[in-house]
Parts: structure tokens; C-alpha cells; sequence
């Protein structure tokens, strides 16, 4: 696959990612906390996450899978790759690490609270699910920035 190809189905997926993170947190939370009653916002976000993570797990497979293929394209192998794309590599997978947390366990806990209407379990489990997602959007900011920048530092 060309060169060009790989970079801008990697930047593509980091765009996504990232950028749904940054509205989710930033701009969706606040408004959903200022205006809705718990039972409707923990709905609501039952909700964004199930239409948004499917987007997420093509970005943390697009990811690694283009990622590597550049190393090895760009660089023949990581011994030869400049120190961002190490960085870049090391925050990556961290994230993609903080993701499948979420998913696999406060999301999962999520839905079954909302679905029992267990409203104080399911508040617990999106106040996890802020801390994770937050974490991860600051790490993916300052991922976009190495990548970015890397090369003239
Ligand atoms: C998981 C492991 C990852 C690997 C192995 C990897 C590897 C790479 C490589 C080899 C390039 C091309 C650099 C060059 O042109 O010399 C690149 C570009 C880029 N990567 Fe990653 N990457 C990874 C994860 C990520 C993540 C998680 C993000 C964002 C959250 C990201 C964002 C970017 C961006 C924005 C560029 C384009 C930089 C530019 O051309 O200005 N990458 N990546």
C-alpha cells in the first residue's frame, strides 16, 4: 500500500479518535451535567459510547497496523526510527491499553447499571469512565503534537 495511503488512513484514525475524545470531554460533559437528570444523562452516554467505540476499535487497530508498517516502510525497523516515533509508539499503546480497560470493564459495568436502572452504580462507573477518557485525550494531544513536531525537535 503506498506510503501516502498508510499516513492518511493514520492520521484519519488518530483525527477520530482524539477529536471525539475532545468533544466528549470537554464540550458534551458539561453541557449533559449542567442540563440533564442522572437516569437521562447515564442513558445518554450509554448511548454516545455505543455509537463512538466502534470508531474507536478501528482507530486502535489502524493505528499499530500503519504505524508499524511506516516503521518498517520509512525507517526499516524501529533501531533506526527517530526518538518521536518512539514516544509516539510508547503513549500509543498506553492509550490503546487505557481503552480496552474501559471498554472491557467500566463501560461494561455501565450498561448493566443503567439497564437495572442502578443509577448511583451506573454514576460510579462514568465518573471511571471520565477519569480514563480524560487521561487518554490530554496522552493523545501530546501524541499528536510528538508526531507533529517530532521530526523538528
Ligand atoms: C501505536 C503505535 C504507533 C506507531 C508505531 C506510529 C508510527 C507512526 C509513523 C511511523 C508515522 C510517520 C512519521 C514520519 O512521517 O516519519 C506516524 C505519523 C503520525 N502519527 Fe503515529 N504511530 C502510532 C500511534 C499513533 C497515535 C496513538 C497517534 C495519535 C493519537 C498518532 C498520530 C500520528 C500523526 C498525527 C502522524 C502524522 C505526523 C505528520 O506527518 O505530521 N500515531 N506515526
Amino acid at each position: 500500500m503506498p506510503s501516502y495511503i498508510l499516513l492518511a488512513l493514520h492520521v484519519l484514525a488518530a483525527v477520530i479518535w482524539v477529536g471525539g475524545m475532545f468533544f466528549a470531554y470537554v464540550v458534551l460533559r458539561p453541557t449533559a451535567a449542567a442540563q440533564l437528570e442522572p437516569p437521562v444523562r447515564l442513558k445518554l452516554w450509554v448511548g454516545v459510547f455505543s455509537r463512538f467505540f466502534p470508531y474507536v476499535w478501528a482507530a486502535v487497530i489502524l493505528l499499530p497496523v500503519t504505524g508499524y508498517i511506516m516503521v518498517f516502510d520509512f525507517y526499516q525497523g524501529f533501531e533506526n526510527a527517530p526518538r518521536f516515533i518512539h514516544t509516539m509508539n510508547g503513549l500509543g499503546i498506553v492509550m490503546i491499553l487505557l481503552y480496552m480497560h474501559v471498554f472491557f470493564a467500566p463501560y461494561k459495568r455501565l450498561k448493566q447499571a443503567v439497564a437495572s436502572e442502578n443509577w448511583p452504580e451506573a454514576g460510579k462507573k462514568l465518573n471511571q469512565i471520565r477519569m480514563l477518557v480524560g487521561t487518554n485525550t490530554v496522552l493523545g494531544l501530546i501524541v499528536v503534537i510528538v508526531a507533529a513536531a517530532g521530526r523538528y525537535l
